[in-house]
């Protein structure tokens, strides 16, 4: 995990707090710490575009397997939903002990921030 994760654009953070609040915290925990008893990944200190695609993903049953439970609690997210939520979870923060040095980056990540006309695009070739 990186300090430096990349944020979403920040409009919607209360929205999002929210939705996450009511949407996410029973399994993820409120930072995000996730909950390790039950196989709630940790989902705090990732790139929003990453966590984007996932959600998106999970959503649409591309990522075979994603839980039914929180696929069924998103199902009805539309992608103003989907922003906010994922832009609050991209602002929470992992204890200093397990987060990497600032200047690591992640090799998976590919250049180029998602947003919504990008999502809006992929979600009508699906
Ligand atoms: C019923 C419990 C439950 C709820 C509610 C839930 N999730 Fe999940 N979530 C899971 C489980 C279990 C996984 C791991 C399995 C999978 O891949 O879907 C997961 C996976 C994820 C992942 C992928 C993590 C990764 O590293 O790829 C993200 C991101 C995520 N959840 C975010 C959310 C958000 C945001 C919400 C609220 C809108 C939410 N989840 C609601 C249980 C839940």
């Amino acid at each position: 995990m990186t300090a430096n994760n990349g944020k979403g654009p920040g409009f919607e953070l209360e929205y999002g707090e929210k939705l996450y609040k009511n949407n996410c915290v029973k399994c993820h925990g409120e930072q995000g710490e996730g909950k390790e008893n039950k196989f709630y990944p940790r989902i705090q200190g990732q790139h929003f575009q990453y966590i984007f695609r996932q959600m998106l993903w999970i959503q649409n049953g591309k990522r075979h397997n994603a839980n039914e439970k929180m696929t069924k609690q998103i199902h009805g997210f539309r992608l103003r939903e989907l922003n906010a939520v994922v832009d609050y979870v991209s602002r929470l923060k992992p204890d200093d002990d397990i987060t990497a040095t600032p200047d690591w980056k992640n090799p998976d990540f590919k250049k180029g921030l998602i947003n919504a006309t990008t999502v809006q695009k992929e979600l009508n070739q699906n």
